[in-house]
């Protein structure tokens, strides 16, 4: 299976060095194209070089990782020249299907990756148009599961499935940012320790619920004992956060839908066609 690379940037570079480095794309089975083909001279050695309308006559499975304003472009030179039964993947959970379909009616798949891939532990959220096949999702899946799982989510939820898995690790940095902080104020251990021992123990009690199929409250139950320390902070934690999550969500998912519209104009629509 022959996989072409569009866009040679942050999405595309990682992806392009996952697929080589892992070797679930075979020998000469890789394609990559970039606008400035100069940045791909330190792929040579794992993709094939060439235009986008090359890599498209060649690819089975088309990648295209690069921001709104450039998509139309990109689909325009590549959309006559795609294989009949090509799969395009899109990185941008912005663009809608129906979008993409003025411009090339094909197989298409949205992929939105986490930072985690970076370690092969990436939740991805891939969602499908009307004509994909259960044999385009095996093959795309078991590509991507070189970064970590694959989670399938219709259309309509890639906004949500975008916050938990994509957005995540940026609000759970943040929380626990505040956290450790807030333990420098009240102890002499230095910053570098503090963070140290919350994040193993964030990590752990993850991989421990994960492992033990536990639930937060069993976790909550195990640790805070009635009347106890542990009971006191998540007390607090049940008292006071509920507003600020629902706040963040509210924020994010507002922010989202502006997003979503601002990619719809730079894609080439017009405002009104971006809001229907
Ligand atoms: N970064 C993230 O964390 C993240 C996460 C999830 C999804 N995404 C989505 O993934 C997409 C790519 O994001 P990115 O961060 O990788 O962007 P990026 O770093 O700006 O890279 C975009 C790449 O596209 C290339 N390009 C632009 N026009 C082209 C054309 N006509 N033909 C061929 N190549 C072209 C650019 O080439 P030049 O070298 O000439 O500029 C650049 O290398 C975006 O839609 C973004 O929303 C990003």
């Amino acid at each position: 299976m022959k996989v072409g690379i569009i866009g040679y940037g942050s999405m595309g570079k990682m992806l392009l060095w996952k697929f080589f480095r892992s070797g679930i794309t075979g020998p000469g089975d890789l394609y990559a194209a970039n606008r400035t083909q100069e940045k791909l001279e330190e792929a040579r050695n794992a993709a094939v070089i060439c235009s986008n309308s090359e890599l498209a006559r060649m690819s089975d499975i088309i990648f295209v990782c690069v921001r709104p304003s450039d998509m139309r472009t990109v689909l325009s030179d590549i959309g006559p020249h795609l294989k009949k039964d090509a799969l395009l993947v899109t990185l941008n959970g912005s663009i809608p299907f129906a979008l993409i379909k003025e411009v090339v009616n094909c197989r298409t798949a949205k992929v939105i990756p986490s930072v985690t891939a970076e370690i092969e532990r990436s939740q991805t959220i891939v969602c499908y148009n009307d004509l994909v096949s259960n044999d385009d999702r095996q093959k795309l899946e078991s590509l991507l599961s070189c970064i970590g799982e694959v989670i399938e989510l219709p259309e309509k939820e890639a906004g949500m499935g975008s916050e938990l898995v994509s957005c995540m690790p940026g609000f759970i940095a943040s929380v626990f940012d505040v956290i450790c902080s807030s333990a420098e104020e009240h102890t002499e251990l230095p910053r570098e320790q503090i963070i140290r021992m919350v994040l193993n123990t964030m990590s752990a009690t993850g991989d421990l619920m994960l492992q033990k199929g536990l639930s937060f409250d069993e976790i909550v139950s195990r640790v805070a004992t009635k009347g106890g320390i542990t009971e006191e902070g998540t007390k607090v934690i049940y008292d006071k956060f509920p507003d600020t999550a629902r706040e963040l969500f509210d924020k994010t998912l507002a922010k989202r839908e502006m997003t979503a519209q601002k990619a719809a104009e730079l894609f080439g629509e017009t405002q009104e066609t971006a809001e229907t």
